[in-house]
């Protein structure tokens, strides 16, 4: 699927806020390395942030980033990298550093900034931006969450757009460069058989987990503004939601898609306060730059409805939270019984069927269905037909999404639409909700979100990949 029919210009710069921060020493180094392995970049990075640091400083951190993720790394590719780069340092509120950042732009005349920076800079660093005309025949890259709520997130566009048209503003999430994530649409549309039994008649329940077993990483102060409902259901699980939710694509190109998941999200009956779980791990408190007091969220479980055609009456489970036991994101979709107990044993069985997508931290595709066990009896067993979907060259998410957005591809970022139609379905509860209710590190989280999943649990387990938590 491509975007447009003719090929948009690429980028002759890339400018990147927050060049000293924790985003870019794990993810956007990188991803970086990888693009000048690759060939795909090519151009000047111009890092930029408030750190009082040098040039050297900036190739330190990206040659230890580098050395991190890719021990095995070519050194000669390294090198060049090294060698694109370029560093200002300054005040975002500061005139002068945007005056600076002109300079070391020089002739480039189609940059493209990429924002990985906390929210709020965004509109500063925007308008620093126009301020010297860095925003024209320039492309905007901002990274989630796109706003803190659905007022937040239309004032922030009314201030992208008064310097960037729409085509030229990547709203970045970086689950849609997954590989995993990219083969639910492929899954779901390059197959006959899913169709006919992917709705209400045939679907119970479907269940979404992401799941860290790590906390918040020196990140608390973000965490703070953020919690889980911002930081991945609003986003991550949408996005999921909306990839096995959505209608099928009336054309092949990707504005088809973006159409078809944004259907969804506006389908979606926003969440109240009896909706969700919060939870917060035991000792989130005592981390560097949270509140004493915090109600901040680590964990959230939700349940929601598609108030759709296709969809109508099945509830989706999502959850999602740190220091859980495992890190692994899974997708479990329930089918309904057989209507006819021919079998006592699969009837005992709840959920006699399941479509099982683990998207992390390996792929695959499993089709759970019953089996007879040898023997006279007719009793069966739960098993699992599997396609493995990892192993594949699967480039990290930033390096396709950066690469995609130098080239002007708008194909895997989020439109203002759906950015707008997902603050929706979370907005209420972002601020009408009962408080955090503490939970264990190393658990599931509170136990009330088993009340929340009632008869359409338990919560799979996805750490037991054997027996996916089902009889
Ligand atoms: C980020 C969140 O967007 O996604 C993090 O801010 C989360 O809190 C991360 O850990 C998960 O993404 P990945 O690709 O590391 O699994």
């Amino acid at each position: 699927m491509t975007t447009a029919a003719h090929e948009p210009a690429r980028s002759d710069v890339l400018v990147f806020f927050g060049a000293s921060g924790d985003l870019a020493r794990k993810q956007i180094f990188p991803a970086l390395y990888g693009m000048v392995l690759e060939g795909e970049l090519t151009v000047p990075v111009v890092g930029v942030a408030f750190s009082q640091w040098t040039l050297e400083d900036l190739r330190t951190r990206a040659r230890e980033s580098v050395e991190a993720a890719h021990p095995d790394h070519d050194p000669q590719a390294l090198d060049t990298l090294l060698g694109l780069l370029a560093y200002v340092d300054g005040d975002y509120q500061d005139p002068a550093t945007f005056r600076a950042l002109k300079e070391a732009v020089g002739d480039a005349h189609r940059p493209v900034h990429y924002l990985a920076i906390p929210p709020v800079l965004f509109a500063t660093v925007i308008e620093g931006l126009a301020s010297v005309g860095l925003h024209k025949h320039g492309r905007v890259v901002v990274e989630k969450p796109f706003g803190r709520d659905l007022a937040s997130a239309q004032a922030l566009d009314a201030v992208v757009r008064k310097a960037f048209p729409e085509e030229s503003v990547f709203r970045i999430d970086h689950f849609l460069g997954k590989e995993q994530i990219m083969n639910l649409l492929y899954f779901r549309f390059a197959n006959s058989f899913l169709e006919p039994v992917w709705n209400r008649d045939r679907i119970a329940s479907v269940q979404i987990t992401i799941a860290e077993d790590f906390g918040v990483q020196g990140r608390g102060a973000f965490f703070e503004s953020a919690g889980a409902l911002r930081d991945v259901l609003e986003n991550h699980m949408l996005q999921i939601v909306a990839l096995l939710a959505m209608e099928p694509p009336a054309y092949q190109g990707y504005g088809a898609v973006h159409e078809a998941k944004a259907n969804v999200f506006r389908a979606i009956r926003p969440l109240t306060r009896n909706d969700i779980v919060r939870g917060q791990f035991e000792g989130y408190r005592d981390e560097p730059g949270v509140a004493r007091g915090s109600d901040v969220e680590t964990y959230v479980a939700a349940r929601l409805f598609i108030d759709s055609w296709r969809w109508a009456g099945v509830p989706w489970y999502l959850r999602t939270g740190k220091h859980l036991p495992a890190t692994v994101h899974e997708v479990i979709v329930e089918f309904k019984k057989p209507p006819q107990a021919l079998f006592d044993d699969a009837m005992m069985a709840q959920h006699p069927n399941h479509l099982r997508f683990r998207l992390q931290p390996d792929g695959e595709i499993a089709l759970g269905a019953r089996v007879k066990t040898p023997g006279e009896e007719f009793v069966g067993e739960q098993r699992e037909l599997i396609a493995e979907t990892s192993g594949v060259a699967d480039r990290r998410p930033y390096e396709r999404l950066l690469g995609d957005a130098m080239q002007g591809d708008r194909a895997l970022f989020t439109s203002e639409e759906s950015v707008e139609a997902a603050w929706r379905v979370v907005d209420g509860v972002l601020t009408d909700h009962a408080p955090a209710i503490r939970y264990a590190p190393g658990t599931w989280g509170p136990t009330e979100a088993d009340t929340l999943i009632g008869g359409d649990g338990p919560w799979h387990d996805p750490s037991t990949p054997t027996s996916h938590g089902r009889k």
